[in-house]
């Protein structure tokens, strides 16, 4: 097992195929995701899996300025939880943190199947709520896009020149301490 280069490859591009992601794929990510460790294994997370013309198009209107190139995805995953349903530890909402923990499986195991994929927060939580039947008391907490790579001319020139920023980390020794 060699997880550190599916790690490291992960990225977050934004240009998408339309070809839809076969159902056996959806199936895996899906798989990949409910792996998830969660405290008191509560697996407080939700998931649509939004891939229907209709879901794609209801979607494309909850998203926020800057985020248009997420419409031409041909799959979607919202993310969302009833923080009721959380393991709340010394007041610490740790809901938000499992299904991070989710996602994360979610991006690792799209990148072992050669799929793009691109967490975001960038959308109204009331529109999607409303467009997908959320109920007021949950919380949308991440919608991820995923799809096969598309080329870079897909993309409009604010777009591109965003993809192709080179992808940077703090150094670890700016914030780790070794005790
Ligand atoms: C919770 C979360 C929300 C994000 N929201 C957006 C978003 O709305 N739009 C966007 O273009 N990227 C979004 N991103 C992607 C980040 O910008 C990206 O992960 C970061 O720049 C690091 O790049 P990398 O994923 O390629 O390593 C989001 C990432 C996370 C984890």
């Amino acid at each position: 097992m060699s997880i550190l280069p599916a790690i490291v490859q992960r990225e977050s591009k934004r240009a998408y195929l339309p070809t839809p992601v076969p159902a056996e794929m959806v199936a895996e990510l899906i798989n990949a995701f409910r792996w998830a460790p969660s405290c008191r294994n509560y697996q407080p997370w939700r998931l649509i899996a939004v891939q229907s013309r209709e879901g794609v198009d209801k979607l494309a209107p909850c998203l926020a300025k800057g985020n248009e190139w997420a419409a031409a995805a041909p799959l979607a995953m919202i993310v969302y939880a009833n923080p009721k349903d959380d393991a709340t530890i010394d007041e610490k909402p740790y809901y938000l943190f499992d299904c991070g923990l989710a996602v994360q499986n979610l991006l690792l195991q799209a990148t072992e199947l050669g799929l793009r994929s691109h967490p975001t927060a960038g959308w109204s939580e009331p529109a999607i709520r409303a467009a997908f039947g959320i109920g007021e008391e949950e919380r949308v907490v991440c919608v991820v896009f995923l799809g096969f790579p598309g080329t870079e001319d897909l993309l409009d020139p604010e777009t591109k020149a965003k993809d192709a920023a080179p992808r940077h980390r703090k150094p670890a020794d700016t914030w780790v301490t070794f005790a």
